[in-house]
C-alpha cells in the first residue's frame, strides 16, 4: 500500500488523525497554529517537540490528534519537516488517514510549496515497506495523507512533486532490498527497460558480446567469475525545450551496480557478506533519478551508466595478478578482486566522458574506507571540479543527505602504481583507501567535470529512524534529483575548476 497525498484549504472532516505541528522552545510546547496546549499534560509525557518526537492525544470529535514536534522555530528547516512527516506517519500507523496543518510551521526561509513536498517526502518514506517477501500481511499503515494550507495551489505543487521524489526513492531501496537471486544483472536491466518504458527515455542495453565487443575490458574482468552474464545499460533523458532548439546542458549520472559482491577470488569474510546485495546501489539511485525527470520537468539532459554485473569466485574468474584493458586502453593490475567496483565504473565513466557531457556524477558503494573515515551517515565526495563538488554537496545538503568533500591529492597517485601496468585496483593497504579508488576513477573522465560519491556507509541503514528504515536507504536520489533541479545556476561549464589539490610536502 503506498501512502496517497494531496493538498487542501481547510482540514476534511473525515480525516482520523489531525497532525498539529508543535514548535519546542523555553516556554515550552507552542502550537504552531497559535492554539494553546495542556502544557501540565505535554510536560508528564515527557513531550518537548523536538523534531519528530509525537504525543496522541484524544481529541474532539473521536479523532486522534497528534502534536508533532518542530524542534526550535528558528532551526526549523526542509529535513526537520521530513521528520515530522515521518513521525505523524509512524504515530497514526493505525488509522487510515492523517491530516497535517501546514499554516505556521512553514520557516522562513521556505515557501509553502518546498514545505509541503519535504512532509509528503518524509511521511511517503515512512510508509513504504519491503514486504516482497514476507508472507504475512501488510503491516498497518497510513493511506491518505491531507496537506492543509492556506495556499492550498502551492502546498499542491509541493506535494506532486514530493510523492514523484518519494517514489522515486521508493523505486531504488525496493531494487537495492531485492535478493542477489531474483536482482541479477539481466534484471537490473529489465527494470531499467520498465522504467524507461514507462516514462518516456531513451535506452540502450549491452549483453556479454557487445561488451566484449564494446571493449568493456573492467566490466568483463569482473563479470568472468559468475555465471550470469554482465550487462552495461545507457539511459537518456531529453527536456522537452531540446526539441525547441534550446541548447541545454548535459549531466552523465554513472552508477556502480554490483548486484552481489562476494568479493571474487579475494573472498570477503561471512560477516561482511551479508548485504552485498547492496553493491548496486549507486545504480538504483541513478536508475530511480531519471525515472522522475520527466514528472519533475526536467529542464537538462541527462544520460546514465549502469555497469551491471555480480562478483564472483567461479573458475574462470579473474586472478590477483591479472591485467585488464579498460575501454580507454590504460591497464590495471588486479592485486584485489575485492576492488571491484572501481573496474567497472572505469568503463562506465570512460563511455560518459566519450560523449563530452557537461558534467558527470557518479555514485557508488565504493570502500569500506569511506565508511571508516565518515561513518554510516555521511558520503564521501571527490572529483576533479570544485564548483561542481560544491554544487553536489549544497544539493545534498537540501535533500538531506549529508555529504563531506575528501581530496584526491596527485601525490597519493604513486600508491596505485603497479609494477606492470599502468595502475593497481588495490591502493595500498590501510592507506587513503577511499582517495586511492578516487584517484582511479579519475584516470577515466578526460577533461569533463566530475564528482564521486562514495555511499558505502549510507546506502543502508541498520537501524529504523524518521523516514529511513532498516535496509536499503535510496541515498543519493534526492541529492541527485535536487542537482538536477536547480542545474542551471550551477551553470554546466566544460572547463574543469580547480582541483582544490593539496600541497604535500
Ligand atoms: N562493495 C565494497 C565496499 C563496501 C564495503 C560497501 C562496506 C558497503 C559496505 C567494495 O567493492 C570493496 O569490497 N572494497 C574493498 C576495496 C579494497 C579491497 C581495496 C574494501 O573497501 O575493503
Ligand atoms: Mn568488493
Ligand atoms: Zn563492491
Amino acid at each position: 500500500m503506498t501512502l496517497s497525498c494531496s493538498a487542501a484549504g481547510t482540514r476534511p472532516a473525515d480525516v482520523d488523525a489531525i497532525g498539529v505541528p508543535v514548535f519546542s522552545g523555553d516556554d515550552g510546547p507552542q502550537r504552531a497554529d497559535g492554539v494553546g496546549l495542556d502544557a501540565a499534560h505535554c510536560k508528564r509525557r515527557g513531550f518537548t517537540a523536538k523534531v519528530g518526537q509525537t504525543l496522541a492525544l484524544d481529541g474532539a470529535g473521536g479523532h486522534l490528534e497528534v502534536l508533532v514536534g518542530l524542534g526550535e522555530r528558528s532551526r526549523l528547516g526542509r529535513d526537520g519537516l521530513r521528520r515530522a512527516g515521518a513521525a505523524l506517519v509512524r504515530a497514526a500507523s493505525e488509522c487510515a488517514s492523517a491530516s497535517f496543518d501546514l499554516d505556521g510551521a512553514v520557516p522562513a526561509d521556505l515557501d509553502a510549496a518546498t514545505a509541503a513536498r519535504s512532509v509528503v517526502e518524509g511521511a511517503a518514506l515512512a510508509a513504504h515497506r519491503y514486504v516482497r517477501y514476507k508472507s504475512n500481511d501488510d503491516p498497518p499503515a497510513l493511506e491518505r495523507l491531507v496537506v492543509v494550507a492556506g495556499d492550498a495551489d502551492a502546498a499542491g505543487r509541493g506535494v506532486e512533486r514530493g510523492s514523484v521524489v518519494a517514489e522515486a526513492v521508493v523505486l531504488a531501496r525496493d531494487l537495492v532490498n531485492t535478493p542477489a537471486a531474483d536482482l541479477t544483472p539481466a534484471a537490473l536491466a529489465d527494470a531499467a527497460s520498465e522504467v524507461a518504458r514507462r516514462e518516456g527515455l531513451s535506452i540502450e542495453v549491452l549483453g556479454e558480446e557487445e561488451i566484449t565487443a564494446e571493449r568493456l575490458g573492467g566490466l568483463l574482468g569482473v563479470a568472468r567469475g559468475s555465471h550470469e552474464p554482465p550487462r552495461l545499460v545507457r539511459l537518456a533523458y531529453e527536456p522537452p525545450s531540446a526539441g525547441e532548439g534550446a541548447t541545454v546542458p548535459t549531466v552523465a549520472l554513472v552508477g556502480k551496480g554490483i548486484t552481489f559482491d562476494s568479493g571474487g577470488l579475494s573472498l570477503k569474510p561471512a560477516g561482511s557478506m551479508t548485504t552485498m546485495k547492496t553493491d548496486m546501489s549507486g545504480a538504483a539511485a541513478v536508475l530511480a533519478t531519471l525515472g522522475a525527470c520527466r514528472r519533475l520537468g526536467i529542464g537538462v539532459r541527462v544520460v546514465g551508466f549502469l555497469p551491471a554485473t555480480e562478483n564472483m569466485p567461479g573458475g574462470r574468474a579473474t586472478k590477483p595478478g591479472d591485467v585488464l584493458t579498460t575501454r580507454n586502453g590504460k591497464t590495471i593490475e588486479v592485486l584485489n578482486t575485492d576492488a571491484e567496483g572501481r573496474l567497472v565504473l572505469a568503463d562506465a565513466l570512460s563511455l560518459a566522458a566519450e560523449e563530452q557531457p557537461d558534467a558527470i556524477v557518479d555514485l557508488a558503494t565504493l570502500t569500506g574506507a569511506c565508511v571508516v573515515a565518515l561513518g554510516r551517515s555521511i558520503a564521501g565526495v571527490m572529483g576533479n571540479d570544485d564548483r561542481l563538488v560544491a554544487a553536489v554537496r549544497e544539493a545534498g545538503a537540501r535533500a538531506g543527505e549529508p555529504t563531506w568533500h575528501l581530496p584526491l591529492p596527485t601525490a597519493y597517485r604513486t600508491l596505485i602504481d603497479s609494477e606492470v601496468a599502468d595502475m593497481n585496483n588495490q591502493g595500498t593497504p590501510g592507506q587513503a583507501g577511499a582517495l586511492t579508488a578516487g584517484l582511479l576513477l579519475k584516470e577515466f573522465v578526460g577533461n569533463v567535470p566530475w564528482a564521486h560519491l562514495d555511499i558505502a556507509g549510507p546506502a543502508r541503514s541498520e537501524e529504523e529512524s524518521g523516514y529511513v528504515h532498516k535496509g536499503a536507504t535510496g541515498f543519493g536520489v534526492r541529492s541527485l534529483i535536487e542537482l538536477l533541479e536547480q542545474y542551471e545556476a550551477f551553470g554546466g561549464t566544460a572547463a574543469p575548476g580547480p582541483t582544490g589539490e593539496l600541497e604535500l610536502p
